[in-house]
């Protein structure tokens, strides 16, 4: 069942995601070569600690960290780790914050130092998929407008779109009804409603979109060891369009 939030939920939501942009900002200041993710990590957890609010990833279904840190070819639910990031890497930080009950979900990905022509278009164009979702987050839609607009323009500049991970709604809990597909596939899927409160966020790998689990039973990397990126926000559906609640 999809719920819609009131005017209040989502204004909650919002300053919880005002929150999350404001640590993304700190996070990029951050980010150069020799600083771990294990280091961001305890960074996100004290900042939120500081601003009233938690790290709402911390503890859901085990998961032991704040943040997810994935790097490289790790796709997603990367572990933050003590190992130093190098120059030349990408890094992507997810995660979720609870002010007051509101939950506000968002990944950036980043250079570290100088990165490759090749990364950093990957960065562009994943950010770009991102966009091209949320323009087709509007009331009266379908939720399969938003793969439809993502898998052929990742695709026309060479790259593809990881079918294993989806968007999902977000609420008074992360991971909520609907999913939301970042590709093509034949279902129209449900009607976009004012009130409905999404996360986008396409994983585009510079590769093959397979992924396998690593042994630690969370963090996926690309079969083929080359690099993945990803960018996601929380999008509230509202009468004069999506609004984006974790804007940086
Ligand atoms: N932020 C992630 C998402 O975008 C949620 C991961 S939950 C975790 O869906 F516990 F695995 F971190
Ligand atoms: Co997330």
């Amino acid at each position: 069942m999809i719920t819609l939030k009131s005017a209040r939920e989502i204004k909650q939501m919002h300053e919880a995601g005002k929150l999350l942009a404001s640590c993304h900002k700190e996070i990029k200041k951050l980010i150069k070569p020799g600083i771990s993710t294990l280091e961001i990590d305890s960074f996100v957890e004290a900042y939120l600690r500081k601003n009233g609010a938690t790290a709402e990833q911390k503890g859901y279904k085990g998961y032991q960290y704040a943040t997810c840190a994935s790097v490289n070819d790790e796709i997603c639910h990367g572990f933050p780790k003590k190992e130093p990031l190098r120059n030349g890497d990408i890094v992507t930080i997810d995660m979720v914050v609870n002010l007051d009950g509101g939950l506000a979900d968002s990944a950036w990905s980043y250079g570290v130092g100088r990165i490759s022509a090749r990364a950093r278009k990957l960065l562009t164009v994943a950010e770009k998929c991102l966009y091209k979702g949320i323009e087709k987050t509007v009331a009266g839609g379908k939720i399969s407008d938003i793969g439809i607009a993502i898998q052929p323009y990742a695709e026309s500049e060479g790259f593809s779109v990881v079918r294993d991970f989806a968007g999902h709604g977000i609420g008074p809990s992360i991971h909520e009804s609907p999913q939301v597909l970042h590709f093509i596939t034949p279902f129209r899927g449900a009607t976009l409603k004012e009130g409905m409160v999404l996360t986008i966020e396409p994983m585009i790998n510079e590769g093959t979109p397979f992924c396998r689990i690593e042994e630690n039973g969370w963090t996926a990397t690309t079969l083929d060891g080359k690099l993945s990126a990803q960018f996601e926000h929380t999008i509230a559906i509202t009468k004069n369009g999506p609004l984006i609640l974790t804007l940086q």
